[in-house]
């Protein structure tokens, strides 16, 4: 499948609008359509279904080291600022960024590579000289380098540091000689080529969009910044939470005092985070604004391995459940050098969205060990790492960086006598990941008979039915002859069960082919048999298959079919 013809049924079907298109959008923003809405809310759905309100605590489920307890919450988007402060994500919560000083457009320093893979001008180039950016050693023909220099590059890569000195009147056809003379690996040629200084020294990889040089990597802190009341000073800024699990930390002691949920026990909670991307890109992968679901778990610290277990495969069985296929699907434990500051284990559930180069995966959900890491900051104040474990951060005078809020956030078992501080394990997933990867899987192309039995192409989304925005869609076969009134009371009827659709408009294939490209599972169609004998057809839109049932068994046919 082509992104850009998902990107286009998206559009065309109401599933993602550019946000603010009418202005000419804005970057890294998304809306969601009339289906996009229902798609998003069946994920939101079936998670908080899955994880919470069907999650029963006095059995224990298969592979969980014992039974444990499940609630939600719904935190405020905007905190006090000291709840940054204290889980590091005022001071560390960075990207590196780099700017092209030619065309001043800003690239995450760790995506330069990946950008260059894609950009037109390295593409040009290395189709006229003869390269893959894969091969080991490059050898350019001064001749092509040359041609290609003062043709496309000057065109594509205006930015570049040799296209510049080409149009210098000396020199120019030099040092391209000089270039081409000695053999490199592509990525130093990209860098020769961007440097002034073409013998090799400091080089650093060019822009991507124009080939300009990129300056040294700065800190780039990723929060929105906000003001809270009128007067906008230091005292008075704050920020758009940039995740939800920090309003779960900051509330644990109001779940346990107001509830009477015992260690083991786990708090979930959906809700929008924002997050300044530097390079939001990938259609809805990377977003400024997206939204998360997170559950923070509270355990024993003895038995946080074994949940950790649990709840990393547990996660990834229910995107497997819900359709993602085995192969584009993988579970991945980080290295000790991937992992956040506060993490003693992290695994990300990822996906093979056909956007990036074959072979990569995208994050779809991670799952982390946080330790005790965040309940003690916001007991204590920031913590700094040291010989493995985590210390208070002080000042040069010894004071406390950040102090934390001086409350008891540690938990005491009754039973056994023992006051600790819980470990956390937490699985974090983002719904439009999540949305965009059913998307991508369910996105197919195939050939159906026609009302005359001709092939025809057609578009379908194979989405679970659980997540499919419309689950039946009710069709009389002409509008006439009394079939819409009875279509409409079967509709009538359906709606208060099932998120239905009416349509009498056009001929009848091209209704089931318009439902097939939402994912609409089943087609109900009213006929001549209909007004005779009373049954209906329903339609399977995977299998194709059609049969017959009385009209007044519709809903419980549905029911039986979609599993709820
Ligand atoms: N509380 C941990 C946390 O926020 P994360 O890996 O930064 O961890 C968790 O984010 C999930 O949130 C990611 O796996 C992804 O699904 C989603 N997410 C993060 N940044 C995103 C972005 N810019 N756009 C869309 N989704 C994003």
């Amino acid at each position: 499948m082509q992104m850009e013809q998902l990107v286009a049924l998206c559009k065309r079907r109401g599933f993602l609008f550019q946000s603010s298109e009418i202005y000419g959008g804005l970057n890294g923003f998304w809306d969601y359509g009339p289906l996009g809405v229902e798609l998003k809310r069946n994920i939101r759905e079936a998670w908080w279904r899955d994880m919470v309100t069907s999650h029963n605590e006095l059995v224990c489920p298969p592979e969980a080291p014992s039974p444990y307890e499940m609630v939600g919450l719904d935190a405020a988007i905007i905190m006090h600022p000291q709840v940054w402060k204290c889980s590091g994500h005022y001071d560390q919560f960075h990207d590196l960024m780099q700017s092209c000083k030619y065309c001043k457009k800003l690239f995450r320093a760790d995506q330069v590579g990946d950008m260059l893979r894609e950009s037109e001008w390295v593409l040009s180039l290395a189709e006229a000289i003869g390269f893959q950016l894969e091969d080991s050693r490059v050898l350019a023909r001064a001749d092509a380098l040359h041609r290609w220099l003062k043709g496309k590059g000057k065109k594509f890569a205006p930015g570049l540091a040799a296209v510049q000195q080409l149009e210098q009147a000396d020199g120019g056809a030099q040092s391209t000689s000089q270039l081409a003379e000695q053999s490199c690996s592509p990525w130093e040629l990209l860098a020769r080529l961007s440097s002034s200084d073409q013998g090799g020294n400091g080089l650093r990889l060019p822009c991507p969009n124009c080939g300009g040089s990129l300056t040294e990597p700065r800190e780039f802190n990723l929060m929105f910044e906000t003001y809270v009341g009128a007067v906008r000073d230091e005292q008075s800024k704050t920020f758009l939470r940039p995740e939800t699990a920090q309003g779960i930390f900051v509330n644990f002691k109001n779940v346990l005092d107001s509830t009477r949920v015992k260690i083991p026990f786990g708090i979930a909670q959906i809700g929008k985070s924002f997050r300044n991307e530097i390079t939001p890109r990938y259609f809805t992968f990377r977003s400024r604004e997206f939204e998360q679901m997170e559950i923070e778990f509270f355990c024993h610290p003895s038995t946080s391995p074994a949940w950790y277990r649990y709840w990393r495969d547990r996660r990834y069985q229910w995107y497997v459940d819900l359709g993602l296929a085995g192969d584009r699907l993988r579970l991945r434990d980080h290295g000790p050098e991937e992992l956040s500051h506060y993490s003693c284990g992290t695994a990300d559930i990822e996906y093979a969205f056909p956007f990036l180069p074959p072979g990569q995966f995208g994050e779809l959900e991670g799952v982390a060990h946080r330790g005790d890491f965040d309940l003690r900051s916001h007991m204590e104040g920031k913590l700094a790492r040291q010989n493995g474990g985590f210390v208070l951060e002080r000042t040069p005078t010894g004071e406390p960086k950040y102090r934390g809020s001086g409350k008891d956030l540690t938990y005491y078992d009754d039973q056994t006598q023992e006051r600790y501080i819980p470990h956390v394990i937490e699985p974090s997933a983002g719904a439009d990941r999540a949305a965009l990867a059913f998307l991508c899987e369910a996105y197919a192309e195939d050939e159906v008979p026609d009302e005359k039995g001709q092939p025809t192409r057609r578009v379908v989304l194979r989405l679970h039915p659980r997540l499919a925005p419309i689950k039946v869609a009710v069709l009389p076969l002409v509008k006439k002859e009394g079939m819409p009134e009875v279509a409409q009371e079967i509709y009538g009827e359906l709606k208060r069960h099932f998120s239905s659709f009416y349509d009498e408009k056009g001929a009848i294939g091209r209704r089931y082919r318009r439902q097939d490209e939402v994912g609409t599972p089943f087609c109900i169609t009213i006929d001549g048999q209909t007004l005779v004998d009373g049954t209906v057809t329903i339609r399977d839109r995977d299998s194709l298959r059609q049969w017959r049932i009385k009209k007044d068994e519709c809903a419980a046919e549905l029911r039986g079919r979609l599993g709820f």
